[in-house]
């Protein structure tokens, strides 16, 4: 089970530098925990015994681009995911699937693997609009990579409102929409796609959600904010 932590724009210096110590001699597999700082603090993370993720990534390669993280900069402070397409940047910063595809190539030129998010908002919900919506945004970020791109990749169910809200879709709804992704990827590029569920996610809710048959692991927000949430769902 792949479990990462998004810390959005959260801590100041003196926290995140705290929050890294807290996270020091976890000794885990490598891949099973992934923790995605803010831009600045990804130096203060030394990845041993997890694995060091950035929240997004430019599409630009380098050069007069002020404000931007390019693929490259990140590879060189150990960076080795990068989750994209999240909904808060598709709503907030008006990213397409376009985007997100040329972010995604960016992060596969430089062997980071991307943690593509999807997820309906809650008027799609309610129109049943819930598989369309997702699979729209996967094919579109999607289309045009290689079969050797596409193994690289994870997938983030996360619908939009369950994000922040204490809401979860109950298990065999998750169930069902994961399964339907998967079969939908394997159908279109003969891949097995993993998928992580994402939204809400804490300790009350954790324990059931896990068994879910499809799932491969979680992207968790507010949850991971305290490194002691974070060792009690590690054991
Ligand atoms: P919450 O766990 O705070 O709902 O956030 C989920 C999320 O957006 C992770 O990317």
């Amino acid at each position: 089970m792949l479990i990462v932590l998004n810390h959005k724009m959260n801590f100041l210096k003196e926290e995140a530098l705290a929050y890294a110590k807290e996270m020091e001699g976890l000794f885990l597999k490598e891949d099973q925990l992934i923790i995605c700082p803010t831009y600045t603090y990804l130096p203060f993370f030394e990845p041993i015994g997890y694995s060091l993720g950035a929240q997004d990534v430019s599409h630009y390669q380098n050069g007069a681009h002020t404000g931007n993280v390019s693929a490259s900069q990140l590879s060189s402070l150990s960076v080795r995911y990068a989750i994209v397409g999240h909904s808060e940047r598709r709503l907030f910063e008006k990213e397409t699937s376009e985007l997100i595809h040329e972010k995604m190539k960016e992060l596969l030129d430089h062997h980071i693997t991307p943690i593509l998010c999807v997820g309906e908002s809650l008027e799609e919900k309610e129109r049943g609009e819930t598989l369309f919506r997702v699979m729209q945004e996967i094919e579109e970020s999607l289309q045009g990579f290689t079969k050797d791109e596409l193994e690289q990749i994870i997938i983030a169910y996360e619908p939009v409102w369950a994000i922040g809200t204490g809401l979860v879709p109950k298990e065999e709804e998750i169930d069902r929409v994961i399964k339907r992704i998967k079969e939908q990827v394997f159908h279109t590029w003969q891949i097995e796609m993993p998928v992580l569920y994402g939204g809400s996610v804490n300790q009350n809710n954790i324990s059931s959600l896990r068994e879910i048959p499809s799932l491969d692991g979680f992207l968790i927000g507010s949850f991971s904010l305290d490194p002691k949430n974070v060792k009690s769902i590690l054991k």
